[in-house]
């Protein structure tokens, strides 16, 4: 009998998490766009493009309305499907949203181009995945419903298996492992997969950084078990925070007898293209030569890279880096009683900040913020394991914690309020979508979009 050809597809994470992870969601679209039509050729299973953080940073900083930027790139690249990456409930905000607002964002994101979503939610709580989901599916589009990885002692492959059964009863397409925090070593990914693809019959796709330089060897382990697609970067934007490099994975699978499918003329078009595009960044200092290091400083601590740094400009912000290292071991610490969260936007801030507010106060959980009181109040979701309960009634102050789904208190009017505060502002349902989001970073740029569409009418009334 002839040997079954061993196949693996590649995800390209250089519009999204690649330039997430290195240049802070800093590249603009003109900076990318001659190189679409390449990447359509190159053969990837998907392009990821959007969500994450380039919403946010699109109105923020770039002056880009971030649907016209999808409808865009959809336009360049017709053959590759689009990806996304959603927080469940929290969408692309920190914050969690109505299930009206949560099936509209859905909606507009596959019409405006979205092939594949990928939606996760920050505490594994699969209940802040179920209506993203099911709109995804409604909507024509992949939903991949992704588990956060992490590790506990709650977080054992019994309970992965669990979730990944329950994901697949909710119908989603494909099984997602992110790995975050590039903590997920070979052998622990070789279990993993292993587990899910005896439990379930979907295919698995993993996702992790090169942070602490354990992702090459991690995949490799991960396809030996059967992984079906993995995430990577076109080399420039390679290594550190961001994924492994998708040519160096590409050979070394291909080598190993892997039909990839991928076109290499195409993959060393974009890297010649891309390393153009780094130069400029490393030029004005928005790629710091830092992020692109192997730390394994994270294997230590359980804590991710980009918390570390955080940590680290909150304290020297307030002179008190001298408690770097009593804040480095107070933060598992406010993990463990906070249940076990895995740690990633938005949790990760909530811990990080916690940490800190708990080591300069020299009294635990004296001061408190905002979000860690909505944290304990169970806004974000069901926790791994329960809050430490002495914690909990400290933080609360005598509030008590919601019962059920925090979703299902929201007013279910969210929309149609914005729409009507908007007006004449939003030109569509993308527009009040955006505001939802984030209302004044929105407002600013619709603004900013009027003036400028003002001085066109303006120029072409007087070039006639
Ligand atoms: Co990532």
């Amino acid at each position: 009998m002839e040997p079954k050809t061993k196949k693996v597809q590649f995800t390209e994470t250089i519009l999204r998490d690649a330039g997430q992870s290195l240049v802070a969601t800093r590249m603009r679209f003109d900076q990318f766009a001659p190189i679409l039509p390449v990447i359509d050729q190159a053969g990837y299973y998907s392009v990821e493009c959007w969500g994450g953080a380039t919403f946010d940073v699109c109105l923020r900083f770039l002056d880009e309305d971030p649907w016209e930027r999808l409808r865009k790139i959809k336009a360049a690249m017709p053959n590759t499907k689009l990806q996304m990456l959603l927080r469940g409930q929290n969408l692309l905000g920190y914050k969690h949203y109505s299930d009206d607002v949560v099936r509209r964002f859905v909606r507009a994101s596959v019409r405006n181009g979205i092939d594949i979503i990928r939606i996760f939610d920050a505490l594994n709580d699969l209940t802040n995945l179920k209506v993203a989901v099911e709109e995804t599916l409604k909507a024509g589009a992949m939903a991949s419903g992704t588990i956060s990885y992490t590790t506990s002692p709650v977080h054992t492959l019994a309970k992965y298996v669990e979730m990944v059964k329950e994901l697949e009863q909710m119908g989603v397409s494909t099984i997602c492992i992110k790995d975050m925090a590039g903590i997920l070593s070979p052998q622990g990914a070789y279990d993993l997969v292993s587990a899910i693809k005896d439990a379930v019959d979907l295919p698995v796709v993993l996702h992790t950084h090169c942070t602490t330089g354990l992702a090459f060897m991690t995949y490799l382990k991960a396809v030996e078990a059967g992984a079906d697609v993995i995430d990577t970067a076109i080399s420039p934007f390679s290594g550190g925070t961001s994924q492994p490099a998708t040519e160096t994975l590409q050979y070394a699978l291909s080598e190993m007898g892997y039909e990839t499918g991928l076109n290499g003329e195409a993959l060393h078009k974009m890297a010649d293209y891309f390393k153009t595009v780094r130069a400029e960044f490393l030029k004005d200092g928005t790629l710091n030569p830092i992020s692109m290091a192997t730390d394994t400083q994270c294997l230590t601590y359980q804590i991710p890279g980009g918390m570390l740094s955080n940590l680290i400009s909150q304290l020297t912000m307030m002179h008190k880096m001298d408690k770097f290292e009593e804040a480095l071991l107070e933060t598992p610490r406010v993990r463990a009683d906070m249940g076990y969260p895995p740690l990633v936007t938005p949790t990760s801030q909530i811990i990080g900040t916690q940490a800190v507010q708990n080591v300069l106060a020299g009294e635990r959980y004296k001061n408190v913020g905002a979000e860690m009181k909505a944290y304990c109040r169970g806004e974000y979701g069901k926790t791994p394991a329960p809050i430490d309960p002495e914690v909990q009634k400290k933080v609360l102050k005598g509030d008590s914690p919601i019962e059920g789904r925090y979703a299902d208190t929201l007013p279910p009017d969210v929309f149609e309020k914005a729409e009507k505060e908007l007006g004449e502002k939003a030109t569509c349902e993308e527009d009040v979508l955006s505001y939802i989001a984030f209302p004044p970073v929105a407002e600013k740029f619709f603004e900013q979009r009027r003036l400028k569409n003002a001085n066109i009418c303006d120029y072409t009334m007087v070039c006639g």
